[in-house]
């Protein structure tokens, strides 16, 4: 049985079902790396300080970097009793070097510990992430190219609005997944501050030097209240919240490329690669990695929810509900991770169908709007030119032609003015060349955002 920490003011030995209940390390192993840095910075500290010597910091540091391999290298036998990763890193550092490793915790608190190997595995992750985002930007920026000239149908309320270009259709996830790596970067920013120090709840009696430990670890600075700081989860709750919205965004685009690839679509053929088929069916092909990708939003948002619901009304300063924390955590990153991991080859694989696509844009009248604005151009107050348009479409649908198939004559019932010039705004390709505004899908507007975007991603 192995001795507790805590052993001295205890007459009995911990019940095993309580060791098995409140045990972390099943889990938080993998905070392992985080653990042994934050020890080597915290030992090196105390060196400096004058709290161990330099002779007992490098048998700490040594000890934490053979331990910190064993571990790495899966030759590190984990045990319940030992409850957590701290617990077990400095078990093994004490069993290692004996009575100088009985020092190590001077000063700490594996509550201000917990926090600073969560804040290290946090900022990993987010940068683990950004790569990956910036992966999947790639993917549809490199499609702008590919794709180029290729006009789409935009929907609104899943109905045919306006022909947009299909790099202007890549572009709109980059901005979003832009939007979720600014929100990862400002998460960053919160969750790198350090933690130690804090020691349990009230800070330390010892002449500690955080700004040193800080320093060390590479965090931008230290936390400011030692009762917030053995508190605070708010930089994993944001981490997570961060998670969910790539997690929507990686649904969004799941689920319109699911009914893109469909046989009703048909803008879209999905790389078999990417595809699974039917056990009973000889003929499908399935979109199973998009449905898995819009499936396990589900999973990233339950975590969110069940951090949000864990630190509600928790008073300060540390309670072991927080332990909770992790899986919830894990499982959004790796969750999320896998999703972007298989998102981006597929982004990159797979081809429209420009044959399907052209044949079809002449179906729903996606030009009304900017012949409505051409009217609007001509003198014609919005109101009134809405109307008249409206009218001609009817009468196109009653007679099944698109607008350019109409005849001047209707057109200049409608306004006398109107001329052959008309015709410049009809047809998809008139009515997406005729776009101007910035952040249109003008092709020199879209030209301009592809510029940018090689620039950001370069
Ligand atoms: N395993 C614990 C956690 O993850 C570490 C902190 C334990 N602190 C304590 N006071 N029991 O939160």
């Amino acid at each position: 049985m192995a001795e507790k920490p805590w052993g001295g003011t205890f007459d009995e030995p911990t019940d095993p079902r309580v060791e098995a209940f409140t045990e972390s390390i099943s889990f938080d192993r993998r905070l392992a790396p985080h653990d042994v840095a934050g020890s080597v910075a915290h030992a090196q500290m105390l060196a400096k300080v004058g709290l161990v010597t330099d002779d007992e910091c490098r048998r700490i540091v040594e000890g934490l970097q053979q331990i910190g391999r064993e571990i790495d290298e899966g030759r590190f036998e984990f045990h319940v009793e030992l409850e957590d990763i701290h617990m077990h890193v400095e078990r093994a550092l004490i069993d290692r070097i004996g009575e100088v490793g009985r020092k190590l915790h001077t000063a700490r608190s594996r509550n201000d510990q917990v926090s600073t190997d969560l804040r290290l595995w946090v900022r990993a992750s987010i940068d683990e992430l950004d790569r990956r985002l910036v992966e999947l930007q790639r993917a549809f920026l490199g499609r702008c190219e590919a794709d180029a000239g290729c006009i789409l149908p935009g929907y609104t309320h899943l109905q045919r609005a306006q022909p947009v270009l299909a790099a202007h259709y890549w572009l709109a996830y980059c901005e979003k997944f832009e939007r979720d790596r600014g929100r990862l970067a400002d998460a960053r920013r919160r969750a790198n501050v350090l933690s130690l120090g804090a020691a349990a709840l009230a800070g330390t009696s010892l002449p500690i030097d955080r700004e040193d430990v800080a320093q060390r670890l590479g965090f931008d600075g230290v936390t400011e209240n030692s009762l917030d700081t053995s508190s605070d989860r708010d930089f994993a709750l944001e981490f997570a919240f961060a998670m969910t919205m790539i997690a929507e965004h990686l649904s969004t685009w799941a689920d319109e490329w699911i009914l893109w690839s469909t046989a009703e679509f048909g803008l879209l053929k999905l790389p078999q690669a990417f595809c699974t088929g039917s056990s009973i069916m000889p003929q499908k092909i399935n979109p199973d990695v998009l449905e898995l990708v819009r499936g396990k939003t589900a999973r990233v948002v339950g975590n969110l929810q069940s951090l949000l619901v864990l630190v509600k009304g928790l008073p300060l300063a540390y309670n072991r509900d927080l332990q909770e924390d992790k899986l919830p955590l894990f499982d959004s990153f790796d969750t999320v991770a896998a999703c972007l991991a298989v998102a981006a080859p597929l982004v990159a694989a797979a081809e429209l169908d420009r044959r399907r696509i052209a044949e079809g844009l002449d179906q729903g009248y996606l030009d009304a709007t900017t012949l409505m604005e051409h009217l609007i151009g001509r003198g014609i107050a919005q109101r009134t030119a809405h109307g008249l348009v409206g009218r001609l479409v009817a009468k196109a649908r009653k007679q099944g032609v698109p607008l350019a198939g109409l005849t001047l004559a209707d057109f200049q019932e409608a306004d006398p003015s109107l001329d052959e010039s008309v015709h410049q705004v009809l047809g998809a390709e008139g009515a997406v060349r005729a776009m101007q505004s910035r952040g249109s899908t003008g092709p020199d507007r879209v030209r301009e955002q592809i510029a940018r975007w090689k620039q950001r991603l370069s």
